[in-house]
C-alpha cells in the first residue's frame, strides 16, 4: 500500500522514498520523515512535541508544522497569511479529519481548520510511485460569510531531515544566458528565490535541489522540486536557529493578494518534489521520467527535426524566400519548417504588427496557403510564430481596444520592445485570443506554433476590475492557461512549442501544454552547453529544442555546432541560402545520423559525464529504456586551455552486457566501460557522437 495510516501518521511511501507525518503530542500536524523507505512501517518516528526552549522560541517555533499558518509564536516562514473580515491577521490551524481518494494516483486529503474562523484548508497529496515524486496542493475554502483576504497560499512547505547542513542548487540567469548552475550551502537565515515578472524562469527557475554529505552526479541523498505554475513564484529556503532546514514554495506572495467570498475556494498549483540517494543524476531521469509521461502533452512522441530561420533573416520573410529556404531544408532532411516573427500585418520591424495575426499580404499577397502548400509538398509539416499575449501601438487591436493592455492609466507604461502586454486576467481579452487564434489555425494547415512572449510585466494596473487587483498576476496565469488550453483541445493534432525571448517560461507549468521549449536566444554552441547543462537538471532532452545556426560560426565548426543541438531535440536556423553545397550535404549526414540516434536521445535516460563547472570539458551519454542502445556526446572547450581531455567512464549500461562504442574496436562489457572507461583524446574545440550498442 502506498499510503498506511499507522498510530496517527500518515505513511507516503513511493518506490524508494517515503514521506511521513502526523499529529504530534500536542496534537499539531506535524512533518516526520522524508527520505529512504524503510522496510517496516512502524520504524518510521513518531512526532514529538518539542516544547519550549525559552518564551523567546515556544514549542510552537521549534514544531516542524506541515503547512503552517501566520500566527501565534511561530516567527519562521508560513504557507499561509490571511487577513479576515474583522481585520484579525492571526491564524489557527487545527488538525480536522483525513480522506484517502480512490483515483488513478494514490492521494490523500489532509484538513485543517481555524480554530475560530470558518476557513478550511485542504492539503493534497499525490503519490507518483515509480518517478518516486509527491506532488502537494493545497484548496483554502472560505466557509463563512463575510470576505476573507488570502496574502499568501504556498503549495508545499518541505522539511528536511532534522539532522543535517545542506547545500542548494538551484539557476540564475538573464536574457541569452539562462540557466546557471549554482550551488551554495543554506546557512541560518532564508534564501529566496523568485520570480516578479510574471514570466517564470530567465533569472532563475521554480526548481530545487538539496543534498548534504558527499553527494555527486552519480551517489548520495537529493532531495529536489519544482512548482507546476507559470507565473509569480517563490522559494523560502529556510534554516532555523536551531538547525531546522524547510523550503516553502509557491506562488510568490509579492503584490499578491485573493479575496474569497463565502463559499468560494482557492487552489495553489502544485509542487512536486522527490528524494534519491543516488546523486543529482538520478533526480535529473526522475523528473525527466516524469515529464515525459505524466505531463508532456505528447509525452511518448518523438519531436521532428525543424528549420526556423529567425537568426538568419529576421523579418525579412515572405513567400519566395521562405519557399527558397524550404527547398533547401527538405534536401537536408529537415522535417518541420517553422516560420518565426514577421508573417502578419504590418511586421516590418519590432515596431509593429503584434495583436493583428492574419498574414501580411504584401509578403504573403496569396496568403499562408501557398507556402504552407509548398512545405507540405515538399514532405514536411508546418509551423508558425505567434506572440498572442502581446499588442503594438501600431495594430488594429489596439486602436480597437486600448483598454485591454496592462497600465496604470496615470502613469506612463513601459514599451518594452515597443509592445505591451494584453490583460489575460480578463475573459474579454481571453475569448478575443481563443476566437483569433483558433480562426488561423482552422484556416491554414498548420502542424506546429511557436507561442513567444517577449516581454516582462511592468506597471501592473488592471483598469476595469472589479476585485481586488492584485489578483492580476494569478489570474494572468490561469487566463494563459485558459486560451492556450482550449486551442490545444480544439487543435489536438498540433505540436507546440513554448518561448518567452528564449527559456524566460521555461517551468512544469507551461508543459502541461507546450510539447517543447526554445531554450535560449544564444545560439552560440559553446555558451549553449552551459545553458543545457542547467536545462537538463529538471527538463527531458525532447523538452530542449536546440538549433544549429550561424552563431560562433568563426570558432566552432559545422560538427561541433551538430553535436551540441543533437543532445536536444534538433533544430536547425542557419542561414540556408549563405550555406555552401559541402555545408549543406554536411548537415544532411548529421540529421541522417540524429534521426538514428533521436529515440534514444529523446525518450532515454541522460547521464552527465563530465560538467563544465569542473572544467572545459563537458559530456553525456543516452541509454534506452532496454539498455540495448547508447549515445555518446563529448565536447572540449578551447578555455582555460589547452588541457587533456580526460578519460571518460560511460554510466548506465548493463554490467553484464557486452556493448561496441563507435569508433573503437574491442567490444566490452558494460561493467568495463563504466569502470575502466575510454580515451577519447579530444583536443581543444574537437567534439565528437558516437553510437553505443549492445551486442550479446
Ligand atoms: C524571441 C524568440 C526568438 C524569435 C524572436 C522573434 O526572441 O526567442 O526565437 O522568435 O522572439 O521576435
Amino acid at each position: 500500500m502506498p499510503i498506511t495510516i499507522l498510530d496517527q501518521r500518515w505513511i507516503l511511501e513511493t518506490d524508494q522514498s517515503a514521506y511521513v507525518l502526523g499529529l504530534n503530542t500536542a496534537g499539531k500536524l506535524a512533518h516526520i520523515w522524508w527520505g529512504a523507505r524503510l522496510p517496516r512501517a512502524v520504524d518510521y518516528p513518531r512526532p514529538v512535541d518539542p516544547g519550549e526552549w525559552s518564551s523567546f522560541d515556544t514549542a510552537a517555533h521549534r514544531t516542524p508544522l506541515e503547512y503552517p499558518g501566520w500566527g501565534g509564536t511561530d516567527y519562521t516562514e508560513p504557507c499561509l497569511k490571511v487577513t479576515f473580515a474583522d481585520g484579525v491577521r492571526d491564524t489557527v490551524l487545527d488538525y480536522a479529519g483525513s480522506q484517502l481518494v480512490n483515483g488513478e494516483l494514490p492521494e490523500l486529503i489532509l484538513t485543517l481548520r481555524d480554530r475560530d474562523y470558518p476557513l478550511r484548508v485542504d492539503l493534497h497529496y499525490r503519490l507518483h510511485e515509480t518517478t518516486n515524486l509527491i506532488e502537494r496542493w493545497v484548496v483554502v475554502t472560505h466557509e463563512g460569510s463575510q470576505p476573507v483576504t488570502l496574502e499568501r497560499v504556498f503549495s508545499a512547505q518541505w522539511h528536511l531531515p532534522a539532522d543535517g547542513t545542506y547545500t542548494l542548487r538551484h539557476t540564475v540567469g538573464r536574457w541569452n544566458d539562462e540557466m546557471r548552475l549554482v550551488r551554495e550551502p543554506l546557512m541560518p537565515g532564508c534564501k529566496v528565490l523568485e520570480s516578479r515578472r510574471l514570466t517564470s524562469s530567465h533569472h532563475a527557475n521554480p526548481w530545487f535541489s538539496v543534498d548534504r554529505g558527499s553527494t555527486d552526479e552519480n551517489q548520495g541523498e537529493v532531495w529536489f522540486g519544482a512548482l507546476v505554475w507559470s507565473g509569480n513564484w517563490k522559494l523560502a529556503a529556510e534554516v532555523t536557529e536551531f538547525g531546522a532546514t524547510r523550503l516553502s514554495m509557491g506562488v510568490n506572495d509579492w503584490d499578491f493578494a485573493w479575496t474569497l467570498h463565502a463559499g468560494e475556494t482557492f487552489t495553489t498549483p502544485a509542487c512536486l518534489a522527490g528524494y534519491t540517494h543516488y546523486g543529482y543524476g538520478a533526480a535529473s531521469r526522475l523528473c525527466h521520467d516524469y515529464i515525459r509521461s505524466e505531463v508532456l502533452p505528447h509525452g511518448k512522441t518523438l519531436h521532428p527535426v525543424l528549420y526556423n530561420a529567425w537568426e538568419a533573416v529576421q523579418f525579412a520573410v515572405d513567400e519566395p524566400s521562405q519557399m527558397r529556404l524550404a527547398d533547401l531544408a527538405a534536401e537536408m532532411g529537415v522535417e518541420l519548417f517553422v516560420v518565426d516573427d514577421g508573417w502578419f500585418k504590418g511586421r516590418e520591424n519590432d515596431r509593429a504588427g503584434l495583436g493583428d495575426w492574419t498574414p501580411d499580404l504584401r509578403k504573403f499577397p496569396r496568403g499562408l496557403g501557398p507556402l504552407i502548400q509548398k512545405v507540405h509538398d515538399c514532405g514536411m509539416r508546418f509551423g508558425l510564430w505567434v506572440e498572442p499575449e502581446m499588442v503594438n501601438a501600431n495594430s488594429d487591436l489596439f486602436r480597437a481596444h486600448p483598454d485591454w493592455v496592462i497600465q496604470f492609466p496615470t502613469r506612463a507604461r513601459t514599451e518594452a520592445r515597443n509592445q505591451m502586454i494584453l490583460n489575460l486576467a480578463r475573459t474579454d481579452v481571453q475569448n478575443h485570443l481563443i476566437d483569433t487564434l483558433d480562426r488561423l489555425l482552422s484556416e491554414n494547415a498548420i502542424d506546429f506554433i511557436k507561442w513567444d512572449m517577449n516581454r516582462n510585466v511592468s506597471e501592473p494596473g488592471w483598469q476595469t476590475v472589479d476585485g481586488d487587483p492584485r489578483e492580476f498576476w494569478v489570474r494572468y496565469v490561469q487566463g494563459l492557461y485558459r486560451v492556450w488550453g482550449t486551442l490545444r483541445n480544439r487543435h489536438a493534432q498540433i505540436f507546440w512549442q513554448g518561448c518567452s525571448g528564449g527559456g524566460g517560461r521555461a517551468d512544469l507549468g507551461i508543459l502541461h501544454l507546450a510539447d517543447q521549449l526554445w531554450t535560449s536566444d544564444n545560439t552560440d554552441a559553446k555558451a549553449r552547453l552551459r545553458i543545457q547543462e542547467g536545462f537538463s537538471q529538471l527538463f527531458p532532452a525532447n523538452v530542449m529544442e536546440a538549433w544549429v545556426t550561424d552563431a560562433g560560426a568563426g570558432n566552432t565548426s559545422l560538427s561541433f555546432r551538430f553535436h551540441v543541438s543533437m543532445c536536444g531535440s534538433l533544430g536547425v536556423g542557419g542561414a540556408l541560402d549563405c550555406w555552401s553545397a559541402a555545408e549543406r550535404e554536411e548537415a544532411r549526414s548529421w540529421i541522417e545520423l540524429y534521426k538514428s540516434i533521436r529515440p534514444v536521445v529523446q525518450q532515454g535516460y541522460q547521464y552527465r559525464l563530465l560538467s563544465l563547472q569542473q572544467g572545459p570539458f563537458a559530456a553525456l551519454n543516452y541509454v534506452s529504456k532496454d539498455g540495448s542502445q547508447g549515445v555518446l556526446f563529448a565536447f572540449h572547450l578551447d578555455e582555460p586551455g589547452p588541457a587533456v581531455f580526460p578519460r571518460l567512464r560511460l554510466r548506465g549500461l548493463d554490467p553484464q552486457a557486452v556493448y561496441r562504442v563507435e569508433g573503437v574496436e574491442d567490444t566490452r562489457s558494460g561493467a568495463a566501460w563504466m569502470e575502466d572507461g575510454l580515451d577519447l583524446g579530444l583536443g581543444c574545440l574537437e567534439s565528437t557522437v558516437r553510437r553505443i550498442e549492445r551486442v550479446d
